[in-house]
């Protein structure tokens, strides 16, 4: 039976931003694809209420095994101990207490409006990034302009989809002419970032590129060295990688990427949570 044109590009496409990735075979079994249902369970599950927000400290201790067997090794850069958030505290509040935020300068310098993140609220994945750009801007939610739709495709790759994980940004504002976020305004926003962390509760969150993770890890080490390690962080395990953004400029690096997400992967299924037959 002939192929529908259009279907076989797009099939054509997708195969090749897979080889692309250095993604290596494919299965019908169904444990490929992610198992949305599990996210009803997980929300009937009761979660341990703990009383205080802990702010990040830096502690430098040797490297240790955890009880996950993944790709990465695992190094304690810092460990922010368990997940906290203020009792039944929701994504809304958060929200509502962000309003129409002039905190910080970025509220005068072009900014249409906040950007305050999208997906699930119970995700077991969330993928933070630097700050929102021109279409971010435009539109109110994270990674849509080209950064953000190779980021989905990563996401997709993974057996996921954009919907199943969280997205959002260190800093909710987009800075003028796309700057590197200022460290007052890293120091304003980066709290209400935590509080959605502590909300959602990942079990896993992807730095995406330099500036998120030097933040998040509260070090100034080159992602180059951050990349392939899991740090503790804030009750999940975190894991930096190339800024999609980046990734556009620099294709050989995709590879690299897709290293560190079957890493993400191996973590996820050291869960229990199902997402491939491989
Ligand atoms: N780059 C980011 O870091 N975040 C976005 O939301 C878009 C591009």
């Amino acid at each position: 039976m002939p192929i529908d044109p259009h279907l076989r590009a797009q099939l054509e496409a997708h195969l090749e931003f897979f080889t692309e990735l250095g993604a290596e075979g494919t299965s019908r079994d169904a444990a490929w694809r992610f198992d949305a249902g599990r996210r009803a369970r997980a929300e009937e599950a009761p979660r341990p209420r703990v009383d205080e927000a802990a702010a990040p400290t830096r502690v430098d201790v040797p490297a240790r095994s955890t009880d996950v067997d993944v790709a990465l090794p695992t190094t304690t850069l810092f460990d922010v101990g368990d997940a906290v958030r203020p009792p039944r505290e929701t994504l809304e509040d958060i929200r509502g207490d962000i309003g129409d935020c002039t905190r910080c300068k970025l509220c005068g310098l072009g900014r249409s409006q906040i950007v305050f993140g999208v997906g699930s609220p119970i995700a077991d994945l969330m993928f933070v990034g630097e700050a929102p750009g021109y279409e971010e801007d435009v539109q109110g939610i994270p990674f849509v302009g080209r950064a953000g739709q190779l980021l989905t495709k990563i996401i997709e790759a993974m057996g996921m989809r954009r919907e199943d994980v969280y997205i959002a940004n260190v800093i909710k504002c987009r800075p003028p002419e796309n700057r590197n976020p200022e460290a007052d305004e890293v120091g304003t926003c980066e709290p209400f970032l935590f509080r959605q962390i502590d909300v959602i509760q990942p079990k896993v969150i992807v730095a995406l590129g330099t500036f998120a993770a030097q933040c998040l890890l509260k070090t100034s080490a080159p992602i180059s060295k951050l990349r392939g390690r899991v740090f503790p962080y804030r009750g999940a395990k975190l894991v930096p990688t190339f800024h999609p953004a980046y990734l556009l400029r620099s294709p050989d690096k995709k590879r690299d990427c897709w290293e560190d997400m079957k890493g993400v992967m191996a973590l996820l299924r050291s869960h229990g949570i199902l997402l491939s037959g491989s």
